[in-house]
Formats: structure tokens, sequence, C-alpha cells
């Protein structure tokens, strides 16, 4: 590992580290701040295929399925029938379809019956097609990038579904559906629009003009039950050392910065870690979109507010996190440090409110310092280098680093520790990290988990508050994973 100096003419240079497994300063400015531009999102899998073209007999049926619908329209009146109980709406839809049966030179056999049936019920009380999807506790992300075209993520591989809309309209009219739950809508004027179905996954919606062809919806899913840290080891996210090093940290309030790219698995690990939060400190969570689920009683949820239609109203997250300083908050969780509230989150965690959380979109530890100082800067502040890198230094001990690896697998690459200035450099030095091998036959990334066999600084901190931490914990090793 080398050093980053700033000579003269600033270009950065590279000198060698004194030594091995010793401290590393963060990188220069200039550096830091093309790191912390938008950094490229975590790769995806190439889709398994495009959705396959229906068949006659399921354009047959989708046919059937429309005229099924209007019969019921036109004999139960729209405004009625989705406040008739579902029962009443269910046997007017199987005589609907008994007559149709009748009429029908084509036979519609036993389970394509059940299936109209169960697709007409969807269409007038549900999310139509979505329903469909929403029933398989597997999909964690429903994307319709059009009206045919619908990819779902599954155990971290998306892949084309064969379910879809009949047309653009069919697909608005969802979109308007799930909108208007939450009191909103989606027009021309405002064609971007953020939701909740009601088991609380967040759906984004984007309309033309913006969407070139045609509305188009992503839909993030939220398990009925949130993963555990046990649970992300049995996916080989970490060995079990991480979870009793991080779960202790929370325990002992350590400051934590959790990085990562898109969908690399930040949130997931900060509400995990948020359950080693004691129920007596009281938690204000900040987020521009809650997904949070934090299981302690005494959490406040905070989140954000984008402008009206006429730009008034917003209030950011910096204004939040101001305002959450006078709710007495024992810890302060920020779903995403993005822009202007990263100083007073700093100070906040420098002033009383240890045991705070927050993650950041950046590609390594060392990046999400960079980012972090340039978010400050660009909020406008002017603080010297030396004293705005002290603040992060002295506000941040640990930083956890998330990654999606090819295949899709989740894991935590790299826990690292903040351990003071020198000169005008961070100091941080790793922890545990991830080395990876290559892929297997399937395409996962394989590797193991290097323990560097530093006792961190933080651990004393750990031990002053009664929480035992295993004799080898930190003992030089590798673990397979
Ligand atoms: N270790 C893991 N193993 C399997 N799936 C995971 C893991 N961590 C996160 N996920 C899943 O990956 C998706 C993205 O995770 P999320 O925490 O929202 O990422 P980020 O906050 O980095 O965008 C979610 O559907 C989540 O359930
Ligand atoms: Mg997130």
């Amino acid at each position: 590992m080398g050093l980053f100096t700033r000579s003269n003419n600033g270009t950065a240079t590279v000198t060698p580290s004194p030594a091995a497994g010793s401290s590393t300063p963060i990188v220069d400015p200039p550096a830091a701040m093309a790191a912390a531009m938008p950094a490229p999102a975590a790769p995806r899998p190439v889709p398994a295929a495009v959705p396959p073209q229906q068949t006659e007999r399921q354009i047959y049926l989708q046919q059937l399925k429309v005229r099924l619908h209007q019969q019921l329209v036109e004999r139960l009146d729209m405004q009625n029938m989705r406040s008739l109980p579902p029962e009443v709406v269910r046997a007017e839809v199987r005589a609907l379809i008994r007559e149709l049966c009748l009429n029908e030179k084509n036979l519609i056999n036993q389970s394509e019956q059940e299936k109209l049936m169960d697709d007409v019920m969807d269409e007038t009380f549900g999310l139509g097609p979505l329903e469909t999807l929403l029933k398989d506790p597997t999909i964690t992300d429903i994307l319709v990038n059009k009206y045919d075209r619908i990819y779902c993520e599954k155990r971290g591989r998306l892949e084309a579904v064969d379910v879809r809309f009949r047309d653009n309209a069919h697909l608005r009219q969802i979109i308007d559906r799930i909108v208007a739950l939450v009191g909103r809508r989606v027009d021309e004027i405002s064609p971007m629009v953020d939701a909740r179905l009601t088991d609380g996954s967040r759906v984004n919606a984007i309309i033309p003009p913006l969407a070139l062809d045609g509305p188009a919806m992503s839909i993030r899913r939220f398990g009925a039950k949130p993963m555990q840290l046990e649970d992300l080891i049995r996916h080989g996210a970490f060995p079990p050392a991480v979870m009793d090093f991080l779960s202790s940290a929370v325990q002992a309030r350590v400051n934590i910065l959790i990085s990562g790219g898109t969908g690399s698995g930040k949130t997931t690990l900060l509400n995990c870690l948020s359950r080693y939060v004691p129920t007596d400190e009281r938690v204000i969570t900040i987020e521009d979109a809650a997904e949070l689920q934090l299981q302690q009683p005494h959490v406040v949820r905070l989140e954000t507010r984008p402008p009206n239609i006429e730009g008034k109203g917003e209030v950011t997250q910096r204004d939040l996190v101001k305002n959450c300083l006078r709710m007495r908050p024992d810890r302060i969780i920020i779903g995403e440090v993005r822009g202007g509230e990263a100083l007073d989150m700093l100070q906040a965690m420098n002033t009383g409110h240890e045991g705070s959380m927050t993650t950041i979109h950046a590609n390594n530890t060392r990046d999400a310092l960079g980012r972090l100082e340039v978010m400050i800067a660009m909020a406008g502040y002017d603080i010297p280098m030396r004293a705005l890198r002290q603040q992060v230094a002295s506000a941040i001990q640990v930083i956890v680093q998330a990654q999606r690896l090819p295949g899709g697998k989740r894991k935590v690459t790299r826990v690292s520790e903040i351990t003071g200035m020198e000169g005008e450099q961070i100091q941080m030095h790793d922890l545990f990290h991830f080395e990876q091998h290559g892929v297997n036959s399937e395409g996962h990334a394989q590797g193991h988990f290097v323990c560097s066999g530093i006792r961190p600084r933080v651990a004393e901190r750990i031990e002053n508050r009664g929480i035992r931490l295993p004799m080898d914990l930190f003992q030089r090793r590798t673990i397979e994973g």
C-alpha cells in the first residue's frame, strides 16, 4: 500500500508505505473529489432472458379477461364495485365465467377458469398483474421497464418474468391506483412519484414524457421479517467474527459508517446492526424514503419531504438532522448521508450522540471519507481541510464496506478502523477484508475473509463497557467464505 502525498505542482505522488499493516492515510483532495463523483452502480447480472412472447392461447385468455372485466363493470357499476364485499364480486365473477364458458366456442379448462377468476379479482381489488409477483416472498425487486417487460430480482438474480400488463394504459391505471393510496398523483406536471404499498414496499413510478417507452415502475420490497445478522452470515455475507465485532461495537456506542454501491446491502446491514442498540436508548432515524425497520420500542422515524408542485415546502435531511438534535436523541441513524447534512451529522456524532450510524455511497472505505469531505465542501462550508478531516476522524471510528460481487452475492468486503490523524491525513487500518480468488462454476465470487491480526482501538472501549469479546477474535487468520 503506498502513501499519497501532494507535491507542490499539485500532482499526487505515491511513496512506499513504512510497513505493511500500518495505518494508511486517505487519498488527497483532488483524488477524493474524483472519487466522490457518482460512483458506478454495483455490477448487475445479465438478465436471464427477455420475457417470452405470448402464445395465441395467452392472447385469447387475455382478451377474455378484458371482456369479463368489462361485463363485470357493467353489471356491478364501477363506483360500487370496489366497495362491495369481495365475496359478492367473486360470486358475480364466477357467474360471468360460467356464462362465458357456455358461449365460448373455445373451451376453457378448470385451471384456466381459476386463473381467470384470480386475475379478475386482482384487477378489481388489487394491483392487477403485480399481485402474482407480490405473493412471492422471494422476490425482492419488481422492475417494470415497459408494460410487457417486467424483471424481478430473486435471491440476488435479476430475471425476466412472464407477467405483463395489457398495454400502457393498463400499467398507468395500476400506477394511479398505487399513488392514490398515498394521496399522490402522477401526471404530465409531476411525472415522477414515490409511493409505498400497504406492506411497506417502496415504489417509484415515472411516466412520459420523462420515460420514453411508456410508464415505468420500480418496486423495492421489504420482506415481512427483516433480515438479521445471523441470516447474513448464512448467506455468506461475512464470518461470525465480523458479526461479533460489529454487534459489540454497536452496543458500545461506536460511530459506524457503512459504505457501498447501490444495492450492495448497506441498508440491510444498518437495519441488522440497529438491533444491538440497547432498548432503553432513544433512537431517531432520518431517511429520504423510509425503509429502515428498527425493532426497538424507543424510535422516532423521520422522513424528508420533496417540494410540492410550486417548488415549496421541501424538508431536507439537513433540516431533519437539525430538528432531531432538539428531540433529545441518544443516537441518530441517517439512512444514507448524501449532502449538506454530513457536517451536522459529524458534529452530532462528536457531541454526545455516540453510537450513531449511517450509510454512504462509495466504492471503498477510503473513498467514503473522501466523499464525506466533498459533501461538506459542496454544501458551502469554508473549513480548512485539516480541521474538516479532524472532525471526520474523531467522529467516525469504524467503516464497513458492503459490495455486490459477481454472481449477485452481497458481502462485507472490508471493515476498517480510523485511528486518528497524521499531519493532514486521516489514518486507518483494516481489521477484516475479503479476498476474492475468482468465480465458481455458477458465476459466484469465491474467496476468503482475512482477519488482519490488528487489535482495534475500540476494543478497549467495548470491553470497558463490560462487553466480552472472544479471546481470539482479532487473531491473524483466514476464514473460508
Ligand atoms: N447479505 C445479503 N444476502 C442476500 N441478500 C441481501 C444481502 N444484503 C442485502 N440483501 C438484499 O439486497 C437488496 C439490496 O439491499 P439494500 O440493503 O437495500 O442495499 P443498499 O442499501 O446498499 O442499496 C435487498 O433486496 C436486500 O434484501
Ligand atoms: Mg439503501
